[in-house]
């Protein structure tokens, strides 16, 4: 990771990311007086793209963030995927979804580690700025044992999760680029705020609490990757540089591989009440779900519409639309709680980082 700045103002870490080449060849004055977007700035890259491949580099630090802590307490601890030594109980009721699941924690983590690291190391080898968000590592480690005691960006222990993405991609006459909105497959765990891992060792009983925890990360782990699916496709379509293009049509797929795994194993998660808070985790394959919204053994896309109602029927990735798409990303991770506890700078500079990214233009 890149050496932390804690003396580097608010206003300065973000605009020495909009300046592409600082070795002098265009000044910031020179690239805010009109400049059009499409002019190569030294590097290659458009100012546009710089704010793409930086947003996307703070989406990926965010999420390298929260999945170490869930490899830490139930993943793989290895030298891809170093930090914590495991949580026997939670990692046993994660694997009552799939007795694989410590090693695709481990996977998704090391992928996304992988996505930021190139990404920064992309802006640097260009002349722009990488991310760096160490200032902000300031929220709480889970108490229980397994879990590192460091500081983190985000928060795994007051999640409120959408699963609408169930539906969403189950639909085949709706889609969120035409407005459509689409109900939940777990509605309880959109009304309250709840653990991902275990707070502490008291988290890990009874059986049904711990699995309740297991079954939120179930459904979170799908939630994130659908989010990683449909971001990178909306933002490439503003991008320039075919270069930039093909890096985010390369890493934006394996948020789809991810999200396909994770659809087909939050479908395993038990049905049950946790006895501690009642969050209700419902058997989706019966009355009054089940059929084609909430089977759960279907899950690839269902074709839906797409761009108009004219034409036929397609599978697709959805939402792509483009506009706003990187504050929406924003927004839908800090609905989802993950940021609980973030400072007001924290939000500024991700609501800034997001602006400037939509603020993107291809040339
Ligand atoms: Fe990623
Ligand atoms: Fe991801």
């Amino acid at each position: 990771m890149q050496p932390s700045k804690h003396r580097t103002s608010r206003r300065s870490f973000l605009r020495k990311g909009l300046v592409v080449g600082g070795a002098g060849t265009l000044g910031a004055g020179l690239l805010a007086g009109g400049l059009p977007a499409f002019v190569e700035a030294s590097g290659g890259l458009t100012k546009g793209d710089v704010a793409i491949l930086r947003f996307l580099s703070t989406a990926e630090i965010l999420e390298t963030d929260f999945w170490q802590q869930y490899n830490e307490l139930g993943g793989i601890q290895d030298s891809e995927v170093p930090g914590g030594s495991g949580s026997a109980a939670y990692t046993a009721a994660l694997q009552v979804l799939d007795e694989d699941m410590p090693q695709y924690i481990h996977d998704n983590t090391e992928d996304e580690f992988t996505h930021f690291t190139f990404i920064n190391a992309y802006l640097v080898a260009k002349g722009a700025d990488p991310v760096n968000l160490d200032k902000f590592r300031t929220l709480p480690s889970s108490k229980a044992t397994g879990a590192q005691q460091i500081g983190r960006l985000t928060n795994l222990m007051q999640l409120t999760v959408d699963t609408s993405y169930w539906t969403k991609y189950r639909s085949r006459t709706q889609n969120p680029d035409f407005g459509d909105t689409f109900p939940p497959a777990v509605p309880g765990l959109l009304k309250g705020q709840f653990p991902a891992i275990p707070r502490d060792d008291n988290d890990l009983a009874p059986a049904n609490h711990i699995q309740a925890i297991a079954n939120t990360a179930g459904f979170h782990f799908a939630f994130i990757e659908q989010g990683g699916t449909s971001l990178y496709p909306s933002l490439a379509q503003r991008v320039t540089h075919p270069e930039v293009l093909r890096i985010l049509l390369s890493i934006g797929p394996t948020e789809t591989a991810h999200f396909q795994t994770w659809l087909d194993k939050a479908g395993n998660a038990p049905a049950l009440t946790d006895p501690t808070n009642g969050l209700v985790f419902p058997d989706l394959n019966s009355p009054p779900f089940g059929g084609e919204d909430f089977q759960t053994n279907l899950i690839m896309p269902e074709p839906t519409i797409f761009l108009s109602r004219k034409f036929p029927p397609v599978s697709i990735i959805r939402p792509t639309e483009t506009e706003g798409a990187a504050m929406g990303a924003a927004k839908a991770l800090t609905a989802d709680g993950l940021f609980v506890g973030q400072s007001k700078e924290f939000f500024a500079v991700l609501h800034e980082l997001a602006e400037q990214a939509d603020a993107a233009r291809r040339g």
